[in-house]
């Protein structure tokens, strides 16, 4: 048999995408057997695990002709797998994950997950909207952390396929019940993933609901752009653009004050590399036993949050966001006992985290920027990682 139809009878199932409209459901015909021999933009299907429930989770694989390839998992909406070459074209997953469903469900600190309802903490997961008091699920010591005990990260959602030009993307939907995991109104989500020609891989997020509720969603990827397994992230050098940020108290809650960063080992502004000051004593960084901080970001729209650069394969990662913060973690949390995709265990600070979300704890802040949704408005925000290399 040639290698190539070997190769096609190997893939699951090969979409044809080339009719497919701009951001709607159902947008490809699926034609089997169509590969992305030469560069050509793709996307794959295949099983890639069975909930204990019987629920089947599929992994799409896209490729574009920058020669990135990306995994993205029905279950949570995980960005599981993110291949980009390095300044000598040399290709490496740069993001934290599993190789099988089991560990994500069981073990997962949010790796590459579409983070919700409502991404960050809410103080004693509790909040009031309208003079009536909502309580959530308490996951993170006293507080609500990342939507509670089954957060969007746990559930299925669903994928629609597409391609436009030279992109290709996913369209997951996911609707939550009014009342799932205490949050007041039916929220209907959708989240498209496009993976450019240009190696970005952009995030549209939209949500309407039912009932008066709050709202802050973002991905919890976590990068090492060494390659995931490959070490430490102190290396990489980091830039923020933010003047201020949101200082917590000791179960990581905002106190409610934006200070400057200027004068602190918090500080991004100018590039630095995230080890040089990550264990400083300042009061802040040893509550969060390294970075594990809201940036409040300057400027407004659409803007670069946030550039890393990987000194060694000179691996670039911008975060555009046109959100008002940034969680900058430093994967302070990871200890070694995780075991990721590549087989290797995963230390204290194998990966960072650059989450582009409204202030956490915002319903608890009249001061913050709002995250309350409301019937007949939509929620909408737009985040893109992009990727480059310096030699
Ligand atoms: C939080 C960390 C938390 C981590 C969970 C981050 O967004 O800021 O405090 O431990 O998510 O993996």
């Amino acid at each position: 048999m040639p290698s190539n139809t070997l190769t096609r009878t190997r893939l699951a199932i090969v979409f044809t995408v080339g009719f497919a409209a701009a951001l709607g459901p159902a947008l490809v015909a699926a034609t089997p057997a169509w590969s992305a021999e030469g560069g050509r933009p793709s996307i794959s299907k295949k099983h890639f695990g069975t909930l204990a429930g019987g629920e089947k989770i599929d992994v799409y694989t896209l490729r574009n002709s920058g020669g990135m390839r990306v995994k993205i998992l029905t279950y949570g909406g995980i960005l599981q797998s993110i291949e980009v070459p390095d300044s000598r074209g040399r290709p490496a997953n740069v993001t934290l994950g599993f190789d099988n469903l089991s560990d994500y469900v069981k073990k997962s600190p949010y790796f590459g997950c579409i983070t919700g309802r409502y991404a960050n903490r809410i103080a004693k997961g509790r909040f009031t909207l309208d003079g009536k008091t909502y309580r959530l699920a308490t996951n993170d010591g006293p507080n609500h952390l990342h939507g509670g005990a089954k957060g969007f990260d746990k559930r299925v959602w669903k994928a629609d396929p597409f391609r436009r030009g030279g992109s290709v993307g996913l369209v997951m939907t996911y609707t939550s019940p009014n009342g799932e995991e205490g949050y007041p109104g039916t929220l209907r989500t959708r989240v498209v993933y496009t993976l450019t020609g240009d190696n970005r891989i952009r995030m549209d997020y939209r949500a309407t609901t039912s009932r008066p509720t709050v709202v802050n969603l973002t991905n919890h990827a976590y990068f090492n752009l060494r390659g995931e397994g490959n070490g430490r992230i102190l290396g990489h050098e980091l830039q923020i653009n933010a003047s201020r940020y949101t200082p917590v108290d000791k179960t990581l809650i905002p106190t409610g004050k934006t200070p400057g960063l200027g004068g602190t080992p918090l500080d991004f502004r100018a590039p630095t590399a995230i080890g040089d000051r990550i264990d400083n004593k300042h009061q802040q960084i040893t509550r969060g036993g390294g970075y594990d901080h809201n940036y409040v970001l300057d400027g407004r729209g659409l803007r670069t949050a946030a550039t890393v650069v990987e000194p060694d394969s000179g691996r670039v990662l911008k975060v555009i966001t046109d959100q008002p913060g940034l969680q900058f973690y430093s994967g302070n949390f990871l200890d070694g006992t995780l075991r990721g995709t590549g087989g290797r265990l995963y230390p204290k600070r194998s990966g960072f985290a650059l989450e582009s979300q409204h202030f956490p704890d915002s319903p608890n802040h009249a001061n913050f920027p709002s995250t309350v949704l409301r019937p007949g408005d939509v929620y909408r925000t737009t985040t893109i990682y992009a990727f480059s290399t310096v030699s």
